[in-house]
């Protein structure tokens, strides 16, 4: 589309109370201005961000996700304020855009609406029954005539209840013409990007008001406003994966971070969190169970289980209180209490209760191999790097220290002692 789109996000955020940077904390498992700029790609490849209080952290993140992206530093000391912002900076396209860096629940659809009407400035306004802490809007025959900042509005203003979202869509020429013509001289000595519209309004161009619901464009100064936020694009996330045919046992209690994929019928029961960038076919997760970065397909996992960053289980069975870590399980029964990290288990091998994987010798990490048909016995603890090839038993108790054949029994077992009526010596007969 022929629009370009310029992101307010140099502000410092002080209302978090946070050393993070506003626009980085995060919603879904993703900082707050990824999901705006992911709306934000659907419209134009002509994005500018402008920042500057941590401008390097702000732009490595983003970097990490996106391309293209324009970042420019705003010349905060000489000209602060969102009309400081904007200064200077070249748009390629004739209409811009002016979202915020803290509004993370805005979408595509939403920002759609300000191109459906014909006007030099549409700017966005909410009508709140507590409108304190927003710029006051003054609409006078369906044309906005000025904005006035809470600071700088007397009483009678301060009743208005039309408030000013902060995302306008302007023709760049305005923007060329009046950027440089307004003034610090306010309550907060900023150069504010709203005093447009009196300026704009007063040489007779149409401002028009597009009123929009709170709940897409709620701004994040908080982090009970974050938390609030969270909520919503919870909301939508599991809302989607349901239509999608996801299968969701009291959703409220289920937390499912943006970039997670399912495929095909899946269900989710109460409690689970799904993380990073995991994707899960045709499986069951039952209650309470952490997914993270991890492949998920044609399983049961759960409950409560724990499925760790680089996990690839297949046709598998992992039970309760197992935890399983950067391990590839394919057609693998894992019912119980047991710890599988840095491993790879074939087909047909079942891990007995209490079974570990000792990876880790306090200085590096080390696989663990296991072939098909393996029977790993209750609490046996495979001391790795360690081979075990297809068709073993492993007896209760051992502690595997080097690689077993096909075909072999593995056991390692101090030999049962018995000391007859010891329990009666030692308590004595009682009843
Ligand atoms: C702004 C509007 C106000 C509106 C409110 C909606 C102005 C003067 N006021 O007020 O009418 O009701 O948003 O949320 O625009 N920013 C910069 N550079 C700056 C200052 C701010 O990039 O020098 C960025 C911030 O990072 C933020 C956005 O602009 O993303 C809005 O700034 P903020 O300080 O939150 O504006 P408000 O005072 O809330
Ligand atoms: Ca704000």
């Amino acid at each position: 589309m022929n629009v370009s789109i310029a992101i307010l996000a140099a502000g410092k955020g002080t209302r978090m109370k946070s050393p993070l940077p506003k626009v980085l904390h995060k919603i879904s498992g993703k900082p707050m201005i990824y999901h705006i700029i992911k709306e934000a790609k659907k419209i134009t490849d002509d994005i500018t961000l402008i920042l500057y209080h941590e401008a390097e952290k702000v732009r490595e993140s983003i970097e990490k996700y996106f391309e293209n992206i324009n970042f420019v530093i705003q010349d905060l000391e000489n000209y602060p304020g969102t009309g400081g912002a904007l200064r200077d900076i070249e748009f390629r396209h004739n209409r811009i855009l002016v979202l915020n860096g803290d509004m993370p629940l805005i979408t595509k659809e939403e920002m759609e609406k300000f191109f459906e009407t014909d006007a030099d400035i549409v700017m966005s306004v909410i009508k709140l029954q507590n409108p304190s802490g927003y710029g006051r809007v003054v609409i006078r025959d369906g044309e906005v005539e000025k904005i006035v900042e809470e600071k700088d509005a007397n009483k009678d203003t301060k009743r208005i209840k039309e408030v000013n979202a902060g995302v306008y869509l302007f023709k760049k020429d305005i923007l060329k013409k009046f950027l440089p013509k307004i003034s610090n001289d306010n309550a907060q000595k900023e150069y504010y990007l709203t005093d447009i519209i009196s300026l704009a309004k007063d040489e007779g161009y149409s401002i028009k008001p597009l009123f929009v619901k709170e709940e897409d464009f709620k701004g994040v100064n908080s982090k009970a406003d974050l938390s609030h936020a969270e909520e919503i694009m919870q909301e939508r996330i599991k809302t989607r994966w349901m239509k999608e045919g996801v299968i969701m046992h009291l959703p409220k209690t289920i937390f499912i971070e943006e970039g997670v994929k399912f495929e095909g019928e899946c269900e989710i029961e109460s409690g689970v969190v799904i993380k990073g960038d995991t994707h899960i076919c045709k499986s069951i997760v039952f209650a309470n169970s952490v997914i993270e970065d991890s492949k998920i397909k044609y399983s049961t996992i759960g409950p409560m289980a724990r499925i760790r960053p680089g996990s690839d289980i297949e046709d598998s069975h992992i039970g309760n209180f197992v935890e399983v870590k950067k391990s590839v399980l394919k057609g693998v029964k894992a019912g119980h209490l047991s710890y599988l990290g840095d491993s790879e288990i074939d087909e047909g091998s079942n891990i007995g209760a209490g079974t570990i994987t000792c990876n880790y010798d306090g200085k590096a990490k080390y696989k663990t191999i296991i072939g098909k048909n393996v029977f790993v016995g209750s609490d046996t603890q495979l001391i790795a790097p360690v081979k075990i090839e297809d068709d073993v038993i492993i007896a209760a108790g051992s502690t595997v220290t080097k690689d077993v054949k096909k075909g072999s029994l593995a056991i390692s077992r101090t030999p049962l002692k018995t000391v007859e009526n010891f329990f009666y010596k030692f308590f004595g007969k009682g009843k």
